[in-house]
């Protein structure tokens, strides 16, 4: 898959610079070829000479090193790739490319290169969550650098949280991705998530508590597949994932008209929490507290967006994906609703308060097809998306 590759590791220190053994079996299992670069920190946990016995070269480790700089200097290095993956990824790094410090070859290489750069980022949770590191992460997006994890979970530090690396087979689908190779280059898919707000004054609305974290996981975990994403998103309180087209809405209304717009797509989910309804006529001006006592609002239905989309009859993209939160009896529900709507699939998930899933960061779905139910195990919502993304592309090939 990645024939004729060239790929420019970056091991920074931390103690997932083991996985990074083992993103270098993948690609070179893949085709590619591996110039590997160790970072002082990095050489803490993992050796030079498991590195280079794995990769087949030398492991290039210092700035100024007067052999390999006579045989390669580092601006050859840093460019003779196809593209720059830096696993694990330290805040430290991240740090000095975002500020454009060179004062290791890691970071000289980062500055140098002319090719796109794949960051893996591990590291305490307390850093990731960090005013400066979420700073940091912004620039680099906004540089164009990419992004795969971290993931969630149980830390070497006994922390839970997200910091934990990518595992090699996620970094390897980034990396396709990033080269243009995923299963869903040259495919564009649309994803609609987060709430919609519907006013009722000026300053009042109706909402519901979706955070729009599934959205955001599955829109990223697509991108990572090669997709292009077009992303319509109510105002929700995860922020869409960078190197998506983001298109943000209020209401269901808006939700409809963006989602119309962005057609025509291969495949379109549905993860947005879409009020059923609106306030028939919402005032324009705020309403007032008076002796007439508290406004009755008159209901109005809302468009539904799904059905629409799946009910089209010219240019309906060939995979409609649903989603269905229930509180009981959530298979039979989501199944009747799969035929009501006319969508394909239907990933449903119980939301019951005592669930913690509206909001949390875990998801338990069923995943329901014409083929029947596929009850998922409870996981992080990034990797039911990343499963989700899968699936998508193995329907769209
Ligand atoms: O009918 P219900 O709201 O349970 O259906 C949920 C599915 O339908 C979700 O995929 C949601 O995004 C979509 N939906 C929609 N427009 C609506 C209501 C729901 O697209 N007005």
């Amino acid at each position: 898959m990645l024939a004729g590759r060239r790929i420019l590791l970056i091991i920074g220190g931390g103690i997932a610079a083991y996985k990074a053994l083992e993103l270098i079996r993948l690609l070179r299992g893949a085709g590619a070829t591996v110039a590997p670069v160790l970072t002082r920190a990095g050489a803490e946990f993992v050796t030079p000479l498991s590195v280079s016995a794995l990769a087949g070269e030398a492991v290039h480790q210092a700035l100024f090193d007067l052999t390999s700089e006579a045989e390669m200097g580092h601006i050859q290095l840093s460019r003779a790739a196809d593209l720059v993956v830096v696993a694990p990824a330290t805040a430290d790094l991240m740090a000095k490319l975002a500020t454009g410090l060179a004062p290791d070859l890691a970071s000289t290489l980062l500055l140098a290169t002319d090719k796109p750069v794949l960051m893996a980022p591990a590291m305490n949770v307390r850093m990731w969550e960090h005013p400066a590191t979420r700073r940091n992460r912004d620039v680099l997006a906004a540089d164009g650098v990419r992004c795969v994890g971290p993931n969630a979970g149980e830390m070497a530090c006994g922390e839970f949280g997200p910091g934990r690396m990518a595992e090699p087979a996620q970094i390897m689908s980034a990396i396709a991705a990033a080269l243009g190779d995923g299963p869903l280059a040259g495919r564009h898919v649309l994803v609609t998530s987060g709430p919609t707000h519907e006013p009722i004054d000026p300053v009042r609305y109706i909402a519901n508590r979706s955070s729009g974290a599934q959205g955001a996981a599955l829109a990223a975990a697509l991108r990572d597949l090669g997709a292009r994403v077009s992303f319509v998103t109510g105002p929700a309180a995860v922020p869409p994932p960078p190197g998506v087209d983001v298109m943000r809405v209020d209401t269901a209304a808006q939700m409809l008209q963006a989602v119309q717009g962005r057609l025509p797509a291969d495949a379109a989910v549905f993860a947005a929490a879409v009020a059923d309804w609106r306030v028939q006529d919402a005032s324009a001006q705020k309403i007032k507290k008076g002796p007439q006592g508290p406004p009755r609002l008159a209901m109005a239905e809302n468009p539904d967006i799904l059905a629409s989309v799946a009910r089209m009859a010219e240019g309906r993209p060939r995979l409609v994906v649903g989603f269905a939160a229930e509180t009981e009896a959530v298979a039979e529900h989501a199944a009747a609703k799969r035929a009501r709507k006319g969508c394909d699939w239907i990933v449903a998930n119980d939301v019951s308060p005592g669930t913690g899933i509206m909001g949390g960061a875990e998801n338990a779905v069923t995943l329901i097809t014409a083929e029947g139910a596929e009850v998922w195990p409870r996981l992080a919502k990034d990797e039911v998306a990343r499963r989700l993304a899968t699936r998508i592309a193995a329907a769209l090939t």
